[in-house]
């Protein structure tokens, strides 16, 4: 499709407007009302968690982690994903997903929620989270609430409501 490289970097300010387009195209207007959105609303995308594909200087992919708790216990929350459709399948979300998860793990995070198509997370170790310990603050499919512990049996006695960690409220 093309032979320019791809390369994954942080995002940073100046990439905003391009991956709110990138949003747009890929979620549409629904997006505002998903119960994942409602726990990204008002809450900064953690910046060394945050990672963008290019493809030569063009935006091609998103990803971002927002700081969640499920009861008293700290997570992360994995969110939006999004690849620009002509770039799709060609590995890009995948290698955004390792790119986060391997900092995140690196960063001393123990795990990392998100709702999304369990065959495709699956790929980088996500499961679905088991019943009744992640209580969501809206409708969801329970089946596409997954989970991946960064540390091993991280989630052994986690249980309780998700909720947005505000690390930067006034
Ligand atoms: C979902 C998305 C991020 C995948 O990104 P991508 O760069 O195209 O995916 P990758 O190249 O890393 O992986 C492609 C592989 O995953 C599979 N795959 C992609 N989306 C899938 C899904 N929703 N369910 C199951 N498998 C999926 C592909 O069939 C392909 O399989 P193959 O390797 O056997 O050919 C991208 O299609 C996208 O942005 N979609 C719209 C927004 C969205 O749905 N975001 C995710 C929110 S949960």
């Amino acid at each position: 499709m093309t032979d320019l490289p791809l390369t994954v970097r942080h995002e940073t300010p100046a990439d905003a407007a391009a991956i709110e387009k990138l949003h747009e195209r890929a979620f549409g207007p629904g997006r505002y009302a998903k119960t994942a959105y409602r726990l990204r609303e008002g809450v900064a995308p953690i910046a060394s968690l945050s990672f963008v594909a290019l493809v030569g200087t063009l935006v091609v992919g998103s990803i971002r982690l927002t700081p969640i708790t499920i009861g008293q216990t700290p997570a992360l929350l994995l969110g939006p994903l999004a690849v620009e459709q002509a770039f799709s399948l060609i590995g890009i979300g995948m290698s955004l997903i390792q790119r986060a998860v391997e900092t995140a793990k690196a960063e001393g995070h123990q795990l990392i929620l998100l709702v999304g198509d369990e065959p495709y997370y699956s790929r980088a170790g996500f499961v679905v989270m088991p019943k009744g310990r992640a209580e969501m603050p809206g409708p969801v499919d329970a089946q596409r609430v997954l989970v991946l512990e960064l540390v091993p049996d991280a989630l052994a006695n986690v249980a309780g409501p998700v909720a947005s960690l505000r690390l930067n409220a006034a």
